[in-house]
């Protein structure tokens, strides 16, 4: 018993007279003798192990006490010159090895459907994180007062616009849908379409659940040229849906409302979990609800500058993390925005 005491006070003053010779000083609590020490503790009788024990964790804790004031003490040595030249030679600060990163399942979805509407000849937009009334009402054709403003409900800033109305978190990716329309308004005089794609993130306020967040990702698209009908709307979000599933899938439309396209359609795929037998993916109904869409309202071409008289064009919004979930079976939205490593790593 007294033996092993006292390999307790001898490894202690071998590991102080080590300390200072350290150049990381968190090595010391890794030291072989301490880990033997240890593994002493195991094989001791029962009723040595307690006073033993304590003895050891007592000098761990001296150590580690020691460890992190020599690390204050670096803090308070080295004041940083911001006006000298950089100091080449210096030691990289510690980081995460690149194997423990990775892409956010939902950026990488978005690349993949960003690469798949590109091929399909659309280019690709970004919408913006802060925008005004003007972009998400008026010119998707709701007036002021319009009742459907109501479903479109968001944070806002107490910065105001010109109109002096506060400006908005956009509650979806259509308060694009005016500037693409007028960026790409000289495909239309040169014969062809405008045919865009905008992947990115909107906020709503709303009351969080497994299918609800305040911040998700839609992705809108835009299509206008001469002779445009739904038939090639359904064709379009079809083709993308079955290369996005990477199976064939049935798809209907049915009749819905939003201000900004006349007609508009709810637009609904087979589920392509069940075949439409019914799983609890789709709520046995065998069918999945997916997005809006419809032909572009007049008014919206007209307050872009494009005349409805001449050309037609359809567009759509749908959620880029239903789209997701619904690919990997992922059973409540706010994973995407937790930061857990336990879900992100799947994805890895
Ligand atoms: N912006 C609509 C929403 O978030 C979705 C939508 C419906 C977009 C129809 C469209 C459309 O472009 O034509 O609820």
């Amino acid at each position: 018993m007294e033996y092993q005491h006292e390999n307790i006070a001898e490894v202690a003053r071998l590991l102080h007279e080590r300390l200072p010779q350290l150049e990381n000083k968190i090595d010391v609590l890794k030291a072989p003798e301490l880990r033997d020490l240890y593994s002493t503790l195991a094989t001791l009788p029962n009723e040595q192990k307690a006073s033993f024990g304590r003895e050891l964790n007592d000098l761990k804790a001296s150590l580690q006490k020691l460890v992190a004031s020599a690390g204050e003490k670096h803090e308070k040595l080295a004041p940083i010159d911001v006006t000298a030249p950089f100091d080449v030679n210096a030691p990289r600060p510690q980081l995460l090895s690149v194997e423990q990163g990775s892409v956010h399942p939902l950026n990488r979805e978005i690349a993949v459907l960003r690469d798949t509407f590109y091929r399909m000849g659309f280019a690709i937009e970004e919408s913006r994180e802060i925008d005004d009334q003007y972009h998400m009402f008026e010119t998707l054709n709701f007036p002021k007062g319009h009742p459907a403003r109501d479903d479109y409900d968001t944070f806002m800033t107490e910065e105001r616009d010109t109109n002096g109305e506060p400006l908005v978190a956009p509650a979806h990716t259509s308060t694009m849908q005016n500037r693409v329309l007028k960026k790409y308004a000289r495909n239309l005089e040169r014969g062809e379409a405008i045919a865009v794609v905008v992947p990115d993130r909107v906020f709503r306020n709303e009351d969080l659940d497994a299918r609800h967040e305040h911040t998700f990702y839609q992705f809108e698209g835009v299509y206008v040229a001469k002779g445009v009908h739904a038939g090639m709307l359904i064709a379009t979000l079809q083709t993308f849906l079955e290369s996005y599933y990477g199976q064939e899938l049935e798809v209907r439309v049915n009749p819905y409302y939003f201000p900004f396209t006349e007609p508009s359609f709810e637009f609904t795929l087979s589920c392509p979990f069940c075949q439409k037998k019914g799983c609890h993916v789709c709520g046995q109904a065998g069918w999945i609800e997916l997005l809006g869409c419809g032909m572009i309202h007049p008014n919206v071409l007209k307050s872009a500058g494009i005349d409805p008289e001449v050309y037609t064009g359809f567009a759509w919004g749908g959620g880029v993390d239903r789209l997701v979930m619904m690919k990997y079976g992922i059973e409540d939205v706010r994973h995407f925005q937790s930061g857990k490593l336990d879900f992100l790593r799947q994805f890895a």
